[in-house]
């Protein structure tokens, strides 16, 4: 985890990238864990931004092609929806940069098989779906490895569940690097402090996942107020009654934890405010935080996804400005590992 706090004029503006993965509905938990960050970097002069719809690594489960198409595109339009000016940052889709699936191959002959059998989510996705556990699921950290150093970026903004691939890229860059010289640069993993894991609203224990079969457990995020403000108020809470984070309290603290992200407010902050108040007051002020935060994304991806033809001119070109970085990591690459005609 990190801290940018470099703001000199002559230092070089550092490098982000990121993706998401076009697999249902977006929520809440990819908004504060990711989006909210690729925002503020994407404002930010300091860093020059790259960010993908990772629609390859969305095939590990099976997809409907015409839900597919639809939600790539959708995906597309709402990381322009969130305020990233494509003008500044690059946008752009995964499969249409075709280094990245020839760079996943080569690092995956620099991957351990013990190492990746200890990635926890390949462990708990193969334990939830034991119907599909394909290779791909298994080799998917090496596909996300390709995405992050063919760019070489200092830093990667993700959620908590994330960080482990982020950790097993440093580890197979640095293998790389041993063998061949200083071919990829190192990247960090820029993990809000919170909101990092967002959890269901339903079963707190749990992360909120776009891929859970109650509704309820999530916020999209397009959700209208009147269905932010319903599953809000549904949410599981405790018996106790005051505002406050607490050992095994996990409803409440994370109701804490998304109205802080939203309003940077501190836990004892949030506290004071709710003081003597109940639940049913707290949970409607997250649920109007929430809703008022979403209310421009909602907004602007109604504009972006009304006009195709300019969704796609816009990836065209991102997919061009990331391929021209992209062949130029893989030729270094591959001209260090001695194919030739590179
Ligand atoms: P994905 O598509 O599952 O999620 C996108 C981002 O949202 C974060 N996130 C959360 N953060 C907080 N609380 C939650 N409940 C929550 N749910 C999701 C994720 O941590 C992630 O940052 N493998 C990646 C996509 C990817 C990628 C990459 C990321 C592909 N290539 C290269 C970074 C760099 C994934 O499946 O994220």
């Amino acid at each position: 985890m990190c801290q940018n706090n470099n703001s000199s004029i002559e230092t070089p503006k550092k490098r982000v990238l990121s993706c998401i993965q076009p697999s249902g509905m977006l929520t809440l938990g990819n908004y504060l864990g990711a989006l909210k960050n690729f925002a503020a970097m994407g404002k930010d002069p300091e860093f020059e931004c790259i960010y993908a719809v990772a629609d390859l690594h969305a095939i590990t489960v099976r997809q409907d092609p015409k839900e597919f198409r639809a939600r790539i595109l959708s995906t597309y339009a709402l990381l322009l929806s969130i305020g990233l000016d494509p003008q500044k940052a690059i946008i752009f889709i995964q499969s249409h940069v075709p280094e990245h699936t020839q760079l996943s191959w080569v690092l995956s002959c620099y991957t351990q098989f013990g190492e990746m059998s200890r990635m926890t989510q390949f462990k708990d996705k193969s334990k939830k779906r034991p119907e599909n556990v394909n290779v791909g699921l298994f080799s998917y950290p090496d596909l996300m490895a390709a995405d992050i150093l063919l760019y070489n970026p200092d830093y990667v903004p993700v959620g908590e569940d994330q960080k482990q691939h982020v950790e097993i890229t440093r580890d197979i860059a640095a293998r790389f690097n041993g063998i061949y010289g200083d071919v990829f640069k190192m990247p960090e993993a820029y993990i809000p402090k919170v909101g990092a894991r967002v959890m269901s609203l339903q079963d707190p224990q749990k992360k909120m996942s776009k891929s859970d079969e109650n509704p309820n457990a999530y916020i999209g995020i397009l959700d209208k107020p009147e269905e932010i403000m319903r599953k809000m108020k549904r949410a599981v809470t405790d018996s106790q009654s005051t505002v406050e984070v607490g050992e095994g309290r996990y409803g409440i603290n994370n109701l804490i934890g998304i109205y802080g992200t939203i309003t940077g407010k501190t836990a004892d902050e949030v506290k004071k405010e709710f003081e003597g108040r109940g639940y049913g007051d707290f949970k409607a002020a997250v649920g109007e935080a929430v809703a008022e935060e979403l209310r421009p994304i909602r907004e602007n991806y109604e504009r972006f996804i009304s006009d195709k033809g300019e969704l796609e001119r816009l990836y065209r070109a991102g997919d061009e400005m990331a391929e021209h970085l992209a062949r130029r990591t893989l030729r270094k690459v591959m001209k260090k590992v001695g194919f030739i005609g590179f």
